[in-house]
Order: structure tokens, then C-alpha cells, then sequence
């Protein structure tokens, strides 16, 4: 179990899907077009929502490398992408789907990441991805991914890193204080050490063209709406319980203010999608 419920990454995948940045996925799907098949590493992969957002703009044969610490959320990820694709049948530890006239072969792996090899390019990587996991990770771990595909040129693609944005509607007088307790919570040990929290975007820029790559950003923010009303309920629960850690003599305020917040008309939520090659 990593934190990450199967049900909340499920709640999230749609709005997540929809708020990836255009110009940023477009890019990518440009860089890999004039090749038939290729080999993708997702880190963090969760449920597999990366897979089922990226495989249409990517090349017609592709090997999907699926890698999370959480056995329940890979044995998710197995069921989810069985019942997302047009065909699917076991091979070896993986499936074999068929969707959209695409032929996608995904082996999964558990494994944390703060252990494992990074040099995914020796297990034969044309890309690597990870979808709201940079946020997690500590400038040190990003340093080390950084420098062990720059060994092999690997692009990398990041998608939905917070970046510390959060703006209701109607204001409340205590969101200003909910969001400095919660973008300092974000900035604690996930597992990588000191998380780079609202500064993943920026840091993997920074890293990454320091080792000579090509760097792209866009924004990619959630959108929420009234009719996004339990992910607006399950947020605001989700935040004011990590400022309540960050300020616990302010806890029953922020639980108060998360009550309030569920009913919202709107939330806007602040990522950032990068690309980076060689
Ligand atoms: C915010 S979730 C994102 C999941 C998925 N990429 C998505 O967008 O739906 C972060 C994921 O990273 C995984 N994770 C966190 N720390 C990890 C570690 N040290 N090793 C491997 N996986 C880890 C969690 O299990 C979780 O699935």
C-alpha cells in the first residue's frame, strides 16, 4: 500500500486526461513518429492512466514497461488496462492489448524506486514517463534519473506536477493559510527524501538542460467544476488533512474549511507538463 487508493487515482484519471497540456503531448508524439513501435518506462504508473492517455499518440507497436511500489495498485493497473483495451490476453507476467488498431505489449514490475537501478535506457528505453510523480521525488533522486538517462540520451516526459496553485471560487478567507501549510506538507520526505513539491517542473528543467537536453513546459491545470464535486470534496479533504499536519492547532479550522470547500463552485489546481530530450 503506497497512500495512493486505487479509487482516488480513479476519480482523478478523467480530469487528468483532460487537462494534460496539448502542445506538450503533441510534441512528444512528433519526436517518435516517424518510428513503428518503441519502448516506454512509466514510473509511479498507479492504476496505468498514463498508458491509456499517451498510447494514441504514440507509434503503432509499443512495449510498455509498468513500474510501481504498491502490488495492489499494479494488480489494479492489470485489471484496469484489460477492461480499457479492444483485446487483451496474458503473456508471460503481462498482457498483450489490442486497442485502436495499436499493439501494445505491458509487462509490470514492483519495485521502489528510491532502491531500483535508474538506467532504464540499458533495459532498452526509447522513452521515459511518470504522471504525478515528480512532485513526490527529492532533487537528489531527479538528479540521479537525470544522469543516468542523459548517459543513454533518453527524453523524459512529466506530466501533471503540482506547482503550488490553488485558487477557489468563492474565495474563503482561509485558503491563503490551507495552501501555505499544504505546499510546505508537499515539500516533506514522500519516500525520496525532502520533496521538491511545487518546484518539481521547474527543478526537471533546471536538470535537465544542464545535462544538455532540449527543454518544453506547459501548463496542464485541473479545471474543477461543480460537476467535478466529489473530486472537489475528496481534495479539499485530502489537503486540509495535510495542512492539519503541518498546523495541527489549526486542524479543526482546516476541517471546517474542508467541509465548506466541498460544496465550491470551481477550484482551479495549478501542474505543469515537461518534455525533455537530447
Ligand atoms: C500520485 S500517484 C500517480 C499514479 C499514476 N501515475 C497516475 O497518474 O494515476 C503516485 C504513484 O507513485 C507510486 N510510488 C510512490 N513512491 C514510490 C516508490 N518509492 N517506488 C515506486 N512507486 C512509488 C505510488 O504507489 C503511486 O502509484
Amino acid at each position: 500500500m503506497s497512500g495512493f487508493s486505487a479509487e482516488w487515482l480513479a476519480l482523478r484519471e478523467p480530469v487528468d486526461g483532460a487537462s494534460r497540456n496539448p502542445e506538450i503531448a503533441a510534441r512528444v508524439g512528433q519526436y517518435f513518429n516517424s518510428r513503428s513501435s518503441l519502448t516506454v518506462v512509466d514510473l509511479g504508473c498507479g492504476t496505468g492512466s498514463n498508458l491509456r492517455a499517451l498510447s494514441p499518440s504514440l507509434p503503432q507497436g509499443q512495449r510498455w514497461h509498468l513500474i510501481d511500489g504498491d502490488r495492489d495498485l499494479l494488480a489494479q493497473a492489470r485489471q484496469c488496462l484489460a477492461d480499457w483495451a479492444d483485446r487483451a490476453r496474458p503473456s508471460g507476467n503481462g498482457l498483450t492489448l489490442e486497442k485502436d488498431g495499436r499493439r501494445i505489449e505491458v509487462r509490470f514490475e514492483c519495485a521502489d524506486l528510491t532502491a531500483r537501478s535508474l538506467d532504464f535506457g540499458a533495459d532498452g528505453a526509447d522513452l521515459v514517463t511518470a504522471a504525478a510523480l515528480f512532485d513526490l521525488v527529492s532533487r537528489e533522486w531527479l538528479e540521479r534519473l537525470m544522469a543516468a538517462l542523459a548517459g543513454r540520451r533518453v527524453p523524459l516526459y512529466g506530466v501533471l506536477n503540482y506547482d503550488g496553485a490553488a485558487r477557489w471560487q468563492p474565495a474563503d478567507p482561509l485558503d491563503a493559510t490551507v495552501k501555505a501549510a499544504f505546499n510546505r506538507h508537499q515539500r516533506g520526505d514522500k519516500g525520496f527524501g525532502p520533496a521538491l513539491g511545487p518546484a518539481a517542473g521547474k527543478t526537471l528543467m533546471q536538470i535537465a538542460a544542464r545535462h544538455g537536453y532540449a527543454t518544453w513546459s506547459g501548463d496542464s491545470p485541473w479545471r474543477l467544476k461543480k460537476e467535478n464535486a466529489p473530486l472537489i470534496a475528496a481534495l479539499a479533504a485530502g489537503i486540509a488533512s495535510a495542512a492539519g499536519e503541518i498546523e495541527p492547532e489549526r486542524g479543526a479550522a482546516f476541517a471546517d474549511w474542508a467541509m465548506a470547500r466541498a460544496a465550491a463552485k470551481g477550484v482551479t489546481i495549478g501542474h505543469q507538463d515537461v518534455f525533455a530530450r537530447a
